[in-house]
């Protein structure tokens, strides 16, 4: 199996309780034509060993920067990076390649190669690391009944699709068995379902492999599903870090409390409604209320704000009562009034009951 065989691998990295991963004053400058782009600003971070840690921030944020200098892909302008304790800084490129190998990484898009079937792809970075065609190819099949694509070894990407290719993506990062798995944006190009299915097998390499996973992403919901922890960049700096739950309770910087309530229609926190005047209707078995509101804002021209709701869906009719606020302006309100009514709804006032003359 799987992951006996990683279990018995050698490892170029020692020691358990430390910080896998250790960031310090991490700062990356670019010079583009004359002048200068500080993609990283003096991120400090510490990632522990098991944990799923997402890092979020906007677009440019310096996301995929900070990923690319965790395995230095990207050499950092100042500050360090250790591995299990080990300063990237001190290794020279045939260490930090054996290092690599114990890194794997999921890049922004599939980065697959389109002239290898799946197969090939995944054996790619072990015939690089020097195992044999035969060894190469029995690890590579575990790898495809991991991610559920035993039936589709000779494959090409072309022929596949964006999550079958994600997938392999994955199947290729963890052959050389790494401790630390690092994806850029993995689900950003699929669909909510297949995110979730991706997110799964994540959350299951997490748990069976024991592999730290860093996840970068700018899909709040991604960190809410999978994340542990969580910390937001912005404009290259770390802004805010912690456990997801606490952020989410208490956001302190604005780049988190827009992320949190920005994007993602899932976590926006539900407003408190507020209306000085309110009304209540109630459906009965032969009302549907959807036409009815629709039909209500097409003729005032105006979104009607619902309080509260509490219907059931009987037989595709709805039965139940909803709170709406009226609109302040009182002629559209008398007409919101005399529409409901219309429609056969017993509308009265939303505070005292009673019916509205
Ligand atoms: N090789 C490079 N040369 C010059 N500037 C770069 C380079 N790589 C990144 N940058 C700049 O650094 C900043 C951060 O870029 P980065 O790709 O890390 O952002 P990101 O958070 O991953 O964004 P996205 O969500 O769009 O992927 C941007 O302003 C970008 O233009
Ligand atoms: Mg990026």
């Amino acid at each position: 199996m799987f992951w006996e065989s990683s279990c018995n691998s050698p490892n170029l990295l020692n020691g358990d309780n430390m910080s896998v991963i250790e960031i310090k004053n991490l700062t990356k400058r670019f010079k583009v034509e004359g002048n200068t782009v500080v993609a990283l600003d003096g991120i400090d971070l510490s990632i522990e060993k098991g944990d799923i840690y997402g890092i979020i921030g906007m677009s440019g944020a310096g996301k995929s920067t900070l990923v690319r200098t965790i395995n230095y892909l990207e050499k950092p302008t100042e500050g360090s990076v250790h591995i299990d304790g080990v300063d990237l800084s001190g290794l020279k490129e045939r260490q930090l390649r054996k290092m690599r190998s114990q890194i794997g990484m999921i890049f922004q898009g599939f980065n697959l190669l389109e002239q290898r079937n799946v197969i090939g792809n995944i054996c790619f970075p072990l015939e690089i690391s020097g195992w044999s065609r035969k060894k190469a190819k029995e690890r590579a099949r575990e790898l495809l009944s991991l991610v559920n694509l035993e039936d589709k070894e000779k494959a090409y990407p072309s022929q596949l699709s964006g999550g079958q290719k994600q997938r392999v993506a994955i199947a290729r990062a963890l052959a050389t068995n790494p401790r630390i798995l690092l994806c850029d944006e993995a689900t950003s190009a699929l669909d909510p379902q297949t995110t979730t299915s991706i997110i799964n097998l994540l959350r299951e390499i997490n748990e069976k492999l024991g592999i730290t996973i860093v996840i970068i992403t700018h899909q709040m919901s991604v960190i809410t599903d999978v994340c542990q922890k969580v910390a937001i960049i912005d404009s290259g700096k770390l802004v805010e870090s912690g456990i997801v739950e606490d952020i989410f309770a208490k956001p302190k910087s604005d780049a988190a409390k827009e992320l949190i309530s920005g994007k993602d229609i899932r976590y926006i926190p539900v407003k408190t409604l507020e209306a000085d005047k309110t009304i209540r209707i109630v459906f009965k078995e032969n009302s549907a209320y959807e036409p009815v509101l629709a039909n209500a804002i097409l003729k005032l021209g105006q979104p009607i704000n619902i309080l509260k709701a509490d219907t059931k869906n009987v037989g595709g009719k709805a039965v139940g009562e909803m709170i709406l606020g009226l609109p302040e302006d009182e002629e559209v309100a008398s007409r919101l009034i005399a529409y409901l009514k219309e429609a056969g709804l017993v509308v009265t006032d939303g505070v005292k009951g009673g019916e509205i003359a």
